[in-house]
C-alpha cells in the first residue's frame, strides 16, 4: 500500500499541526510505503517571498525529521525536486472540466480571504491530482479541508483513464479523525491565522510567556471547579502530559485548591519535556544541514524514478510517445 501526502511549507509547526497532522502521518509510516513531500510548488499560490519559502521548507523538513520521520522507511522530498509532476499536471488539466475547478471550496475560501485569484490558485487541485497520481498512490491521508481535492483527483483520474485507457491508480482519501483538534491560547482552534499558536519547537521564554498569559476566569484557587473539563490549560495539558498526571490535575481543579498559575506552569513544563528529545535531535539536524539536504535528495531520487515511469505511461497512452 502506497501512502502519499503533501505538507505545505508554512513555517515552524505548532501543537495543532503536531497532534492533528504530523503524529498521525508518522504513525502511518508503519502501515505501508509512505511518501511525504513538502508542497513548495503549491505554496507559490499564496506566498510570494522567496527567502521565506526557502526557510519554511527547511523548517518543515527539520520538524518532521526531529519528530521521528524515518528516511529509511519513508520517502521524504521536496515537491519541486520532481519537476515531472508539473508536466503531468498539464496532461491532467486537459481532461479537467472548468466546472469541477469552479466548485472547489478551497479556491473560493482563499479568494474570499483576499488571496489574489491567479491561474495557479485556480489550477491548484490539478497539480495536487498530479502529485497523487504520479506515484500510483493508494491512500491519501489529509485533513477534512482537503477531502474535496482528493475527490477531484479521483474524478480527473477516471476521466483520463476513460479517455486514454487504464493509466492511473484511483486513490482513496483517508480523512484524519477530528477528535484531535488542539485549542490555541485563546480557546479557538489553534491556527497561525489566529495568532494563538504554541510552536512545537518554540523558544523557551516566549512559549512560557504565551502559556502563562492564557486568560482564565477570576475564581479563587480554593473554589471547586466542576467545569474543569472546559479549562483551556487543562485541555492543553492533556495533550502533552502522561494520562495519570493530567487526571491528577483535573481532580485537583475539580476539588478546589489548585491555582491557575500552577496549572499553567505544569502545562509549560510538560510541553517542554514532551518535546525534549525531539528538540535535541532538531538542534543536531540544524547543525548538520548537509545531512538534511542529503535525506531530501535521496527521497527525491527515489520519488523521481517512480514519477518518470508513471509519466511515461501517461505520455504513451495519450499519444505523446
Ligand atoms: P494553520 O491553521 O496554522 O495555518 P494549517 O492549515 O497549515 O495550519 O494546518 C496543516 C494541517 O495541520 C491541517 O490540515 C490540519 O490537519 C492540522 N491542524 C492545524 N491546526 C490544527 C489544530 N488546531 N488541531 C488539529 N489539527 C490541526
Ligand atoms: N493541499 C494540501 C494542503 O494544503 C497539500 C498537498 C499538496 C497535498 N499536494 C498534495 C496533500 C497531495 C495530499 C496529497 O494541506
Amino acid at each position: 500500500m502506497r501512502i502519499l501526502s503533501g505538507i505545505q511549507p508554512s513555517g515552524a509547526l505548532h501543537l495543532g499541526n503536531y497532534f492533528g497532522m504530523m503524529r498521525p502521518a508518522l504513525e502511518l509510516q508503519e502501515k505501508g510505503e509512505a511518501f511525504y513531500f513538502i508542497a513548495n510548488y503549491h505554496s507559490m499560490t499564496s506566498l510570494f517571498d522567496a527567502e521565506e519559502r526557502r526557510k519554511n521548507t527547511l523548517d518543515v523538513a527539520l520538524d518532521f525529521l526531529a519528530c521521528g520521520l524515518d528516511p529509511k522507511r519513508t520517502v521524504f522530498f521536496r515537491q519541486s525536486d520532481v519537476p515531472e509532476v508539473t508536466e503531468l499536471s498539464w496532461l491532467l488539466s486537459t481532461v479537467t472540466p472548468m466546472g469541477l475547478l469552479e466548485r472547489a471550496h478551497s479556491y473560493k475560501d482563499k479568494v474570499a480571504k483576499g488571496i489574489a485569484p491567479s491561474h495557479g490558485l485556480f489550477a491548484y487541485p490539478v497539480l495536487m491530482a498530479a502529485d497523487i497520481l504520479i506515484y500510483d498512490s493508494n491512500v491519501v491521508p489529509v485533513g477534512r479541508d482537503q477531502k474535496q481535492h482528493v475527490e477531484m483527483t479521483r474524478d480527473i483520474a477516471i476521466k483520463f483513464n476513460e479517455q486514454y485507457g487504464q493509466t492511473f491508480v484511483i486513490p482513496e482519501p483517508q480523512i484524519r479523525d477530528e477528535a484531535a483538534v488542539v485549542p490555541g491560547t485563546d480557546g479557538q482552534k489553534m491556527s497561525k491565522s489566529y495568532g494563538n499558536t504554541i510552536e512545537i519547537f518554540g523558544e523557551e521564554k516566549a512559549i512560557r510567556k504565551k502559556i502563562m498569559g492564557i486568560v482564565m476566569d477570576s475564581r479563587t484557587p480554593a473554589e471547586p471547579k466542576p467545569d474543569a473539563g472546559k479549562n483551556l490549560a487543562l485541555q492543553l495539558l492533556k495533550f502533552v502530559a502522561p494520562a495519570e498526571v493530567a487526571k491528577d490535575f483535573e481532580n485537583r481543579l475539580r476539588a478546589g485548591g489548585l491555582g491557575y498559575g500552577d496549572l499553567k506552569k505544569a502545562m509549560f513544563e510538560n510541553y517542554w519535556n514532551y518535546f525534549a528529545e525531539a528538540r535535541k535531535k532538531r538542534a543536531e539536524l540544524a547543525a548538520n544541514l548537509d545531512h538534511v539536504n542529503g535525506v531530501l535528495a535521496g527521497g527525491a531520487a527515489k520519488a523521481r524514478t517512480l514519477a518518470q515511469n508513471v509519466l511515461k505511461r501517461a505520455r504513451k497512452n495519450c499519444g505523446l510517445e
